[in-house]
């Protein structure tokens, strides 16, 4: 889909926005049984053109989220009347970030898992946005919202096709596109090194484990550098404790945090801004065959800690431990963010629309709630205190890896306090995605059905924003 800046609309098929207060005017309404509400739809036709009205509720609790969410909806409706070129009015008096907004909105909007379907829709070639408010500027635009298709893509394609190995050849790819500096190390390798986690949780399955590390260096005159880390488990089974039928269905999604960072690594590649990021996926088959890892076993972590496997399921944190101490030893991290689909159990907390954020420093947790309330990919702070370290502790071993507390309490402070054992002194910040990176229901705005593609919107509005 291509998109175009204008001052005048040209097509048939036009897509304008409307506050609920404007809708509703009297004494007669603007357009007849349109209420101008958060989520409202209409279509009218007057002669060969069709008008699509988008709701944006009351203008007081107006701002870009629902302005975003009105362009995914405007943007859907055209695509249903299968409509090729599409001219936007944008709401009256933007400012630059909701014009932004606005077509992200768009971008967001039009995207829908639809390569396995035979009957696909069509989507709209062009979109001309009319507006009068500040440009957007449309290559950020473009190169962020592909980062989060990229990520939604990954995260919705076969299981069976997304194994650990295709994962490290698709960052070689986007490595090369973006001249970013891109190292895989392999089972033999891992195994030598001593990654004895990530080499745990793959070893029960024919896909071999990966450790993908993409250096990019936008800011050469600093040492500053973000450090992002994503869960990639290619597929979740749980492998020994096996997941039950019910849970299963949708752990392709398991490698979320790995996607979100290898989108933001290629929109990084394309918008090379002068900061400096290494983005690193753990990626694994979390399998059962007879040489799967065992529960009640123990293994030893790069950092040298032993971990007492209570249960094969909970083997995210095992790999992300042994990324972050790789990430410590080896790239010089002045800070680091992981994101995860790490517990069921952020699900329970925040539902499926927040994302759980751990952090072991202000500053850097408010720049991401600030992040997530600006892209409306939003996050929650929980808390992890001292006393956290205490429910993960082995009588065999260091540490083990699910909690002491009764089953179904606590359960995501737990894994975020695995985490922070492996964290050396700097600032860090962990993301429970599990609950907003695969969307089961329809979809919600520029929200899609399946994989979401959370993080890439909001990481990358922090290292753009918010790193110096
Ligand atoms: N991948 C799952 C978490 C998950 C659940 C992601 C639902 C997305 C949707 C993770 O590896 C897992 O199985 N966690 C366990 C931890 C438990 C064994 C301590 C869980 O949440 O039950
Ligand atoms: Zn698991
Ligand atoms: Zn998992």
């Amino acid at each position: 889909m291509k998109i175009i800046l204008s001052s005048k609309a040209h097509h048939a098929t036009i897509i304008k926005f409307m506050l609920a207060d404007e809708a509703k005017r009297s004494p007669a309404p603007a357009i007849a049984d349109f209420k101008g509400e958060k989520d409202e739809v209409a279509v009218r036709y007057n002669g060969d053109r069709t008008i699509i009205y988008c709701g944006l509720g009351e203008k007081s609790k107006y701002s870009t989220l629902q302005i975003r969410a009105a362009a995914a909806r405007g943007i859907q409706k055209a695509i249903d009347l299968k409509r090729g070129d599409v001219s936007l009015v944008s709401p009256q008096v933007l400012s630059r970030g909701e014009a932004e907004a606005c077509l992200e909105g768009v971008l967001l909007g039009a995207d829908k898992f639809t390569k396995y379907k035979s009957d696909k829709p069509k989507t709209p070639v062009l979109v001309e946005m009319v507006t009068k408010s500040p440009r957007p500027v449309l290559r950020t635009l473009q190169a962020v919202c592909d980062g989060t298709l990229a990520a939604r893509a990954l995260v919705n394609e076969n299981a069976h096709t997304i194994v650990p190995e295709y994962l490290a050849r698709y960052a070689r790819r986007i490595c090369k596109a973006g001249k970013i500096a891109c190292t895989v190390l392999d089972e033999k390798e891992l195994a030598r090194k001593g990654l004895g986690l990530i080499v745990a949780v793959g070893q029960g399955s024919p896909h071999p484990p990966r450790l993908i590390i993409m250096e990019y260096r936008g800011d050469k005159g600093t040492k500053n550098k973000t450090a992002l880390i994503g869960k990639g488990v290619t597929f979740d089974s749980g492998g020994q404790n096996l997941k039950p039928t019910g849970s299963l269905e949708t752990m392709r999604q398991d490698m979320a945090g790995g996607a979100a960072v290898l989108g933001i690594m290629q929109a990084l590649g394309t918008m090379k801004p002068k900061i400096n990021v290494v983005g690193i996926v753990p990626a694994v088959h979390n399998a059962i065959d007879g040489t799967a890892y065992f529960p009640g076993d123990i293994y030893k972590s790069y950092n040298g800690k032993t971990v007492e496997i209570s249960s094969t399921d909970a083997e995210g944190r095992l790999i992300l431990a042994d990324a972050i101490t790789y990430c410590q030893k080896h790239c010089a991290p002045s800070r680091i963010i992981d994101l995860a689909t790490l517990t069921g159990a952020i699900l329970v907390a925040l539902g499926d629309t927040i994302a759980g954020l751990f952090c072991n420093n202000d500053e850097l947790a408010r720049a991401l709630f600030n992040a997530g309330e600006k892209t409306g990919e939003r996050l929650w702070r929980l808390p992890l205190y001292e006393e956290h370290h205490e429910i993960i502790k082995s009588d065999s071993a260091d540490l083990c890896n699910t909690s002491k507390l009764k089953k179904g309490t606590a359960g995501s402070i737990a894994g975020a306090a695995f985490l922070e054992e492996f964290v050396e002194n700097l600032p860090w910040a962990h993301l429970d995605i599990a609950g907003v990176a695969y969307n089961e229901k329809t979809a919600r705005g520029e929200v899609p059905q399946f994989g979401t593609g959370f993080g890439v919107r909001l990481l990358l509005e922090y290292l753009l924003n918010y790193t110096e």
